[in-house]
């Protein structure tokens, strides 16, 4: 015959063991407690199963404090259960170290374009931009290229029909933007430009170009070597010198070629500028009074400037690049370096 005081003390040793388990207990372990004081197989159920064997007053008072010893026990594990109930689904560890979520940054070629733009905002120009898929007549055309020029060919231009093409460069933008606005005109146009060229680690079938331009009634060559001496000296450093050879395009007159003197070897000779002391960054010039015609602006009222760099070379001379792929491959061992 089983002692009603060896019982009760066993209640209350159980409920005093259950609280200690339970709060020493990470969530996994916190569900396995339940079934082990509550279930079928329980010391606790064994006691409430015995009552039946005791003598009625003994079975009284021992089933009673067995009932409220598994009601304070259901109420300690279902509380937690349900302000849990995800927990229980999925068992979680909040004890674990938590995971790292590195950061990310801009591409390369994102942080370039930025920072050209943000030295030019800081001139006065404004950001515009145009399409990537062209017609002929904005390519070309209204940028004074002749029907028979050679860039028009199928060799160096993606056609797309017998009438648009994916744009050769972003100067196409400044017919779009004087098409829509009167001078003055201040407007720096970014963005992607194809060619039909052999990829090589010199050229690639896409890049990027930063157009310039700037039309109002008094603008002359020496406010063009004026802001491109004051972007290389922010962009590459007060040490550059900049050098300017005359070239030719058909929308500008006169037209020039920009040399940074060598980042490297600062002008002596080396083989990053092959030994020339001078690195080319972008093409410029004078409107030509024919692109002003295109878009009537009165060339007896008006004048302007334009120019267009490549943002994968200026890059490529800053960081020290030597394969224009390395932007397109996407490699996080390369990327990371910026
Ligand atoms: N569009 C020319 C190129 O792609 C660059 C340029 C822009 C030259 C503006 C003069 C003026 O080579």
């Amino acid at each position: 015959m089983p002692n009603a005081e060896d019982i009760a003390s066993e209640l209350r040793d159980l409920e005093a063991l259950a609280q200690r388990e339970w709060s020493g207990a990470n969530p996994a372990e916190r569900l396995g407690l339940k079934s082990r004081y509550l279930g079928k197989k329980s010391p606790l159920n064994a006691i409430l199963r015995g009552l039946k064997d005791l003598p009625d007053a003994e079975r009284r008072t021992i089933g009673g404090l067995a009932n409220e010893t598994r009601d304070r026990l259901t109420a300690l594990f279902e509380a937690a259960e349900s302000s849990r109930a995800s927990v229980a689904a999925t068992p979680y560890d909040y004890t674990l170290p938590g995971r790292p979520h590195p950061r990310g940054h801009g591409h390369i070629l994102s942080q370039t374009m930025d920072e050209v733009i943000a030295i030019f905002y800081g001139m006065g120009f404004e950001v515009a931009e145009g399409p990537e898929i062209e017609t002929d007549y904005y390519n070309f055309a209204a940028l004074n290229f002749p029907p028979d020029h050679p860039a028009r060919d199928m060799q160096d231009t993606f056609f797309l029909n017998d009438e648009h093409l994916l744009r050769t460069h972003t100067s196409p933008v400044q017919i779009r933007v004087m098409e829509s606005q009167r001078p003055p005109v201040r407007i720096l146009a970014p963005g992607r430009v194809y060619r039909n060229e052999a990829i090589n680690a010199r050229s690639y079938c896409v890049f990027h170009q930063v157009e310039g331009l700037y039309v109002d009634s008094d603008v002359s060559f020496a406010d063009l070597k004026g802001v491109l001496v004051a972007f290389a000296s922010e962009y590459f450093g007060p040490l550059v010198t900049l050098r300017f050879r005359p070239s030719f395009f058909p929308f500008t007159e006169p037209s020039t070629e920009v040399d940074i003197s060598c980042l490297l070897c600062r002008g002596r000779g080396c083989s990053l500028c092959k030994h020339e002391g001078w690195l080319e960054i972008l093409g410029a010039g004078m409107v030509h009074p024919a692109v002003f015609a295109a878009v009537d602006y009165d060339v007896n009222v008006f004048s302007g400037y334009a120019f267009g760099m490549g943002i994968e070379r200026i890059a490529m001379l800053k960081h020290g690049i030597d394969d224009i792929r390395l932007f397109y491959e996407n490699d996080l061992r390369f990327l990371r370096q910026f």
